[in-house]
């Protein structure tokens, strides 16, 4: 028998972790983490103000409604509604405890054992396991080298156990941004096949166009297709506070809802007041947050020179992330934990963002840059080009 969670594997960032144990890091060469997606520093100290002084509030210490305080709902509703230039009610947004108990409610809501979701690959393995877990298979869409997926391609997966497509953008792990018209493709193509279109935007504070990122929400009956979710861990640094959201149709939330107050009741009422203040407060904070990791991705492109000589590729870069393709001979399963002993960087390799039977995983690594600056990004950038290890191509390796 297999259970459902022996129907998955580890959680790859428990994983890394435990490659850094008995490693020891030079005084010249301290450890370069890039392996996870989450600001190491906390919230900003006005916030932190705010949450003390909620800390006084005794409501703050009971259980809310199962679909989060009204408060924010609406304040999130208002400020969604005017980024996308759509119309978004309070009664369509649920608010959770965090986005990844976001996709799994949601995928609670919608599937049943044996159905099907569309993931481009590499995937989000957080939404890989909560598939697996689910008895949903993942079906993977394989993305091109610019980590793109297509639409049409999609369309010639889906069969009629087809529940929904999930997309992130931007992308993690690939870091790319999605044009507005590969999303609206992905749209057209799951409102005619009566599928949901599953968007991700937990990066969505980081996209560096200066427009919304996509028109869906302006289509008047976004709600009979179109499911959101997002995260309040990056935009305030609210990670161990555990709040994020899903906006979607209100028979769907109300569905969602059973999940909720089955696996946490409500999300956390001190992260939601956070959340909330953060909201009425830190847009221009914010908004210098999304300038230096805007900074942080173009010194990964000012130093990819370094690697382009040695055979690197840059796959995709933004938000957090860039995607690189290496020029070793192994995988980079093996190389991973090496990196960690000869080079003192932790990274999360290719495989564990793809299908076991893709062997483009282990040619690839993930770069979560956003806590180095720029001169950080140098010293790895510099390290990773010392590496001499063999090459994959005979050519490159004589
Ligand atoms: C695409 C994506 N979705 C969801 C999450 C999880 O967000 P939360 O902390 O809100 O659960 C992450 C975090 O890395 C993510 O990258």
């Amino acid at each position: 028998m297999t259970t459902r969670t022996q129907a998955t594997f580890a959680p790859p960032v428990m994983e890394a972790r435990r490659w850094l144990e008995g490693a020891t890091f030079p005084d010249n060469q301290p450890l370069i983490n890039v392996s996870q997606a989450a600001p190491v520093d906390p919230p900003p100290a006005p916030l932190r103000d705010a949450m003390a002084e909620a800390l006084t509030e005794p409501d703050t210490h009971l259980y809310g409604p199962v679909l989060g305080l009204p408060a924010l709902r609406e304040e999130l509703s208002d400020q969604w509604s005017a980024h996308y230039h759509g119309t978004v009610t309070p009664s369509q947004v649920a608010i959770t405890s965090g986005c990844n108990q976001a996709f799994a409610a949601v995928i609670a809501a919608l599937c049943d054992q044996g159905d099907e979701v569309i993931l481009p690959t590499p995937w989000y393995f957080n939404h890989k396991m909560w598939l697996d877990m689910s008895g949903v298979t993942a079906i993977a869409l394989k993305t091109g080298p610019d980590l793109i997926p297509d639409a049409s391609l999609a369309g010639a997966l889906i069969t009629p156990r087809t529940r929904a497509i999930a997309l992130v953008s931007p992308n993690n792990p690939g870091g790319v941004e999605y044009p507005a018209d590969t999303l609206k493709a992905f749209y057209d193509l799951a409102r005619a096949n009566g599928l949901k279109l599953i968007v991700d935007e937990t990066y969505r504070d980081f996209d560096s166009r200066p427009t919304p990122p996509h028109g869906l929400l302006s289509d008047a009956d976004w709600s009979d297709t179109l499911i959101q979710l997002y995260s309040f861990s990056k935009a305030y640094r609210l990670t161990g506070h555990r709040v994020g959201a899903i906006i979607a149709d209100q028979a769907l939330l109300a569905e969602v809802e059973k999940f909720l107050d089955t696996v946490a009741i409500c999300p956390p009422q001190l992260g939601q007041k956070a959340a909330l203040w953060g909201l009425r407060n830190l847009k221009d904070w914010l908004a210098g947050e999304r300038e230096e990791i805007l900074d942080r991705r173009a010194a990964i492109h000012d130093n990819m020179p370094l690697l382009d000589d040695k055979g690197w590729r840059l796959m995709g870069c933004g938000a957090y992330f860039a995607y690189l393709e290496h020029p070793f001979a192994e995988s980079s399963a093996t190389l991973a934990p090496k990196l960690v002993r000869e080079a003192g960087i932790l990274a999360l390799p290719g495989t564990m963002f793809t299908p076991a039977n893709d062997p483009s995983g282990a040619r690839q690594f993930r770069i979560a840059f956003a806590n180095v600056d720029r001169e950080g990004i140098t010293t790895l950038f510099t390290r990773l080009a010392a590496l001499d290890w063999p090459l994959a191509s005979p050519t490159a390796a004589a």
